[in-house]
């Protein structure tokens, strides 16, 4: 099972100064010596954390796999066709919001999904969408013909330890075995933490986890580094016990 590092909130901490640092390209090499499997950046229409200029030196640096998560505009969908990171992610995007909302509603904007994907693609850029843990969302990206998707983890990890998670935990469940039915390739991601990742990662239709605030934040105390391989320890020890059982 591969992580993905979503490194957004160093460049957070860098933007609370407007300085230079802590460089999200130290945090990309770092995290990649470490095992990540992947580095993630969401480049947002405010610029609030990752810069132009980050993308661009982290697509000279990044060894892995660079994925870009990005709004299903065309000024988007240029900036991505100059700097060809390997993935996109496509995410729904509002100024007000915090982090993230929820999936990419896929029924909704299947027509401009379908022309972003189409100019990704065509550019060799593999694409994946952000979709809510609901089969007629997973069932309207493979009419699309998207052969990647990320499922959204948010409301599980709000209920993870409350009387509602293995509802949350069912509807991963159901959306990513359809997906994996139909020959797509599962990722997830949102709100995943040293405490409530077990679960998700013990899923075997699920092939990696994107992970961002929770190991930047626990970088703070135990350093990016250890923040990284304790993640992927986690997620394998889930995974094996899961094999296991
Ligand atoms: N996946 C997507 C599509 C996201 O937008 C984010 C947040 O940027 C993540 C995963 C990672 O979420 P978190 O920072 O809560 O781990």
């Amino acid at each position: 099972m591969k992580l993905g590092v979503n490194i957004d909130h160093i460049a957070t901490l860098r933007q609370a100064r407007k300085t230079d640092e802590p460089d999200p390209v130290y945090a990309a090499t770092i995290a990649e010596l470490a095992g990540a499997d992947g580095i993630t950046i969401h480049l947002r229409q405010d610029r609030r954390h990752i810069q132009d200029r980050d993308l661009a030196l982290l697509r000279a640096f990044v060894k892995t796999k660079l994925n870009l998560e990005m709004g299903i505009t065309m000024e988007m969908v240029k900036i991505a066709l100059q700097h060809k990171p390997d993935t996109c992610t496509l995410v729904p995007e509002t100024a007000e919001e915090v982090t993230t909302t929820g999936g990419l509603d896929v029924i909704m904007y299947s027509d401009k999904i379908e022309e972003v994907a189409g100019n990704l693609r065509a550019a060799g850029i593999e694409v994946s969408v952000f979709v809510d843990p609901n089969i007629d969302q997973v069932k309207a990206c493979y009419k699309l013909g998207i052969k990647l998707i990320e499922i959204n983890t948010g409301e599980y990890a709000k209920q993870w330890n409350t009387s509602f998670a293995q509802l949350e935990l069912d509807k991963i469940k159901k959306a990513a075995v359809y997906g994996k039915k139909v020959n797509m390739k599962i990722l997830a991601g949102h709100g995943l933490t040293y405490r409530n990742v077990m679960h998700i990662a013990a899923m075997e239709e699920i092939e990696e986890l994107n992970i961002g605030h929770s190991i930047i934040a626990n970088s703070t105390f135990m350093g990016l580094e250890k923040a990284v391989v304790r993640m992927k320890e986690l997620m394998l020890r889930a995974r094996q016990f899961n094999e296991k059982a």
